[in-house]
């Protein structure tokens, strides 16, 4: 075990090769305790005789047993995926919606909140929009939009952009009191955002396993209240769990119904076993450490460097009250395309930060300190 440098909350992760990695709103690193779980896994799949039975079901059980204690919620109700669109398409083809209902979605969210639910346009249902311009995304925003064709609401928690937080609360009791399925995409959130699914006013979120959760790329899950499950009208059902809970051959008949609930519509080949065990451990290592300690580090470290940054110089558009705010800081330079020039110096310097929509975006995790956040502000301060 490496010695936890000052000011960070695990020593699990990096070196990096010396560089400053702020950026796992784009890609999360893996702990180094999960390296053991790649290694098992390659190890078996150089010599299946080692592979047993028991680990198709096994493997993706401590997966789903580990986000059910950071989700808060049962086993039973996590349905494993491959990314956030993974969920998304799920829900968007399974939500029963027929001609003139309508989806709000928030304007200028990311493309993975937006594109599952265009496709239902073919077939007469509505998607409409919160317009861009509302900065912050509230109760108030979305109340004047609802119609009493409203049947879904989608929307980031936290905008990758802007790294804007929506009031879940606010937004939830809002839909529960229209009878509104209110679904969130949580992949910029879960893992440095505490929640708890058996309070929340939420009735799906989905997210991607591989930025705050610190997975591999092609991780993810979705959650879905047992009233909205109940109602899925999705033409999937999995060979391998439902054979596993009945004769245990493989000899299943066509017809009947499923013996299984939500784990039916989990992503096919779910003991991924080289994605999935590694995966586990990272979220494992997540739990240990503590995610409302995580959240308060990594939102106190964004603090600090808004705190800091020089306004004559750069343009905050992370919003400014502490309540909207995340684990993400989008900035600008005031020189307009100054930014692209501004990321190249960074990266020269070993310091990555992410460009998108051409700002520039910080979003510090658990493995980083103040340090870090120093070595930031000092490049920026020479950039030009
Ligand atoms: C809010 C949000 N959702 C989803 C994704 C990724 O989508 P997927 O997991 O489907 O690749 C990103 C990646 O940047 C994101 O910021």
């Amino acid at each position: 075990m490496h010695q936890r440098p000052e000011g960070r909350l695990s020593a699990e992760f990096g070196p990096f090769s010396g560089r400053v990695w702020l950026n796992s709103a784009h890609q999360g690193p893996l702990p180094r305790c999960a390296i053991p779980f790649v290694t098992d896994a390659l190890e078996r799949k150089l010599e299946p005789h080692r592979i047993d039975d028991d680990s198709f079901v096994a493997v993706p059980a401590r997966l789903k047993a580990a986000l059910s204690r950071l989700l808060s919620t049962p086993v039973e109700e996590i349905i494993l995926g491959n990314s956030t669109s993974y969920g998304l398409h799920l829900l968007a083809n399974g939500i029963p919606l027929q001609a003139d209902d309508e989806v709000l979605l928030a304007e200028g969210d990311f493309p993975a909140t937006i594109l599952p639910w265009c496709g239902l346009q073919a077939r007469g249902v509505r998607v409409r929009f919160v317009p861009p311009g509302e900065a912050s995304i509230s109760r108030a925003s979305i109340e004047p939009l609802l119609t009493r064709r409203t049947r879904v609401v989608c929307l980031s928690w936290v905008n990758s952009f802007t790294g804007v937080a929506i009031d879940l609360e606010a937004i939830g009791e809002l839909c529960r009191s229209h009878q509104i399925w209110f679904v969130v995409n949580g992949s910029q959130a879960v893992g440095t955002r505490a929640l708890d699914l058996s309070r929340a006013p939420v009735d799906a979120i989905v997210a991607c396993g591989f930025k705050w959760l610190c997975g591999p790329y092609g991780t993810g899950f979705c959650w879905v209240r047992s009233a909205l499950l109940d109602q899925l009208e999705y033409n999937q059902r999995y060979w391998l769990p439902e054979l596993w809970r009945t004769e245990h051959a493989f000899s299943y008949r066509p017809g009947g119904s499923p013996v299984i609930g939500a784990e039916r519509y989990d992503v096919f080949c779910t003991a991924n076993f080289l994605n999935v065990a590694p995966w586990t451990a990272a979220i494992e290592h997540l739990l240990d450490v503590g995610i409302e300690r995580i959240q308060t580090h990594n939102d106190g470290l964004a603090a600090t460097f808004l705190d800091a940054l020089d306004r004559k110089r750069f343009r905050v558009v992370s919003p400014s009250g502490p309540e909207q705010r995340s684990s993400i800081v989008a900035f600008s330079s005031v020189e307009p395309g100054n930014n692209p020039h501004i990321h190249r110096q960074l990266a020269q310097a070993g310091i990555d930060i992410a460009l998108r929509r051409g700002d520039l975006r910080v979003s510090p995790h658990l493995f980083n300190g103040a340090a870090d956040i120093a070595a930031l502000l000092g490049a920026l301060g020479e950039s030009r």
